[in-house]
């Protein structure tokens, strides 16, 4: 028997800083945001036949599907995702009962906030409280829910969706942002060790923003999967399996542009590592230097600015930022900025702040 109904929230994220590094086995420093996407689904009972089947409503995209549990068909799309969270659970042995789901909440889509992450984060959770036979314990993401499979096997799967059904070879970071998310914590994710530590960040008056560069993001149709393929060239050259123990001489001898995505991914590990640092010592002014750095090495070593990215960080410095970086998988999306409590923002910027991870929601 299944429950009738289950809910979840899963929120996107910023990253503070640590770009391309989470399929380079490096460090990043993200944090789940407010905002996220809700998925509210509801048991279905099988038709006829007894087919139990699955179906979708995304109200913002007023977009439909509905597909057999049994063989789950690929698609294009938007559907994919859908598609690949119910296949991929039940390839993991984790029990999905014929469903409604209905797709909602209020982050944008494209804008380099991570909204793919959120969406497969939150069906995959509704999902498995929807099937769990004990009903909702709702609130967290400790609940039943999750008794079976922990939060970094869910974050895994959410990602191979992202790989095999959707083609975009992203890595862990969206997830994983997203699943261990905390108020006022940012999260040091080493993704080599695929270790998570919180990390306080307390704003204490100073303020991070985003600016829409104004182009829409996708990775599976960006050059992000073609970076993912050169640092790949890079490690198969040093002869080593991730850029983590690259060499910096080694790295040097490349030749192009092997060696620039490389040593954008040997500098940004450390920058992570100085961030961190800077967190915890209070030291937001160089929390800004790190982002500048960051941005610099994202623009001119990993390419993956564009003039419109260009403009969206050079108005926040012009207001006056200690510090503004291009964000996520590169080639449009949102910009982030620090402002020092005496500055204020550009218009058509919005506040982000650390907040809540993902959860089940009371019905
Ligand atoms: C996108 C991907 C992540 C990560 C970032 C770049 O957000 O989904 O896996 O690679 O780009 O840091």
């Amino acid at each position: 028997m299944s429950s009738e109904s289950s809910s979840a929230f899963a929120p996107g994220r910023v990253n503070l800083i640590g770009e391309h590094t989470d399929y380079n086995l490096g460090l990043a420093l993200p944090f789940a945001i407010a905002e996220g996407v809700t998925v509210r689904a509801h048991g279905l009972e099988p038709g006829p036949s007894g087919e139990e089947r699955v179906s979708a409503y995304a109200a913002d995209l007023d977009q439909r599907d509905e597909f057999p549990l049994a063989d789950v068909p690929a698609a294009e799309g938007g559907r994919a995702f859908v598609r690949g969270i119910v296949a991929e659970l039940q390839r993991a042995g984790v029990p999905v009962v014929g469903s409604s789901l209905e797709i909602g909440g209020n982050l944008p889509q494209g804008a380099g906030l991570s909204s793919s992450a959120a969406l497969e984060v939150a069906l995959a959770l509704a999902l498995i409280d929807l099937a769990n036979p004990r009903g909702a314990e709702a609130g967290t993401v400790e609940s039943h829910a999750i008794d079976e499979l922990d939060r970094m096997d869910i974050a895994r799967l959410c990602s191979r969706v992202e790989n095999e059904w959707v083609g975009a070879q992203t890595g862990l970071l969206d997830q994983i942002a997203s699943l261990y998310g905390a108020p006022d914590t940012a999260l040091c994710v080493d993704f080599r060790a695929l270790d998570v530590r919180p990390v306080p960040l307390h704003l204490e008056g100073w303020r991070l923003v985003l600016l829409h560069s104004g182009e829409r993001h996708a990775n599976a149709s960006s050059g992000y999967n073609q970076r993912r393929a050169e640092c790949a060239r890079a490690c198969a050259l040093l002869g080593v399996d991730s850029l983590r123990e690259a060499d910096q001489d080694a790295v040097a001898r490349l030749p192009d542009p092997e060696r620039l995505r490389a040593q954008h991914i040997l500098g940004e590990n450390e920058r992570v590592r100085e961030a961190v640092t800077a967190l915890e010592t209070e030291d937001l002014p160089r929390l800004g230097e790190l982002l500048n750095a960051s941005h610099a090495s994202l623009r001119d070593l990993f390419q993956i600015s564009t003039p419109a990215v260009e403009a969206a960080v050079q108005s926040l410095m012009r207001a006056g930022a200690s510090g503004a970086r291009l964000m996520g998988g590169g080639f449009g999306g949102s910009v982030l900025g620090l402002f020092a409590p005496e500055f204020s923002p550009p218009p058509g910027t919005r506040d982000v702040r650390p907040s809540a991870g993902a959860h089940l929601l009371h019905a």
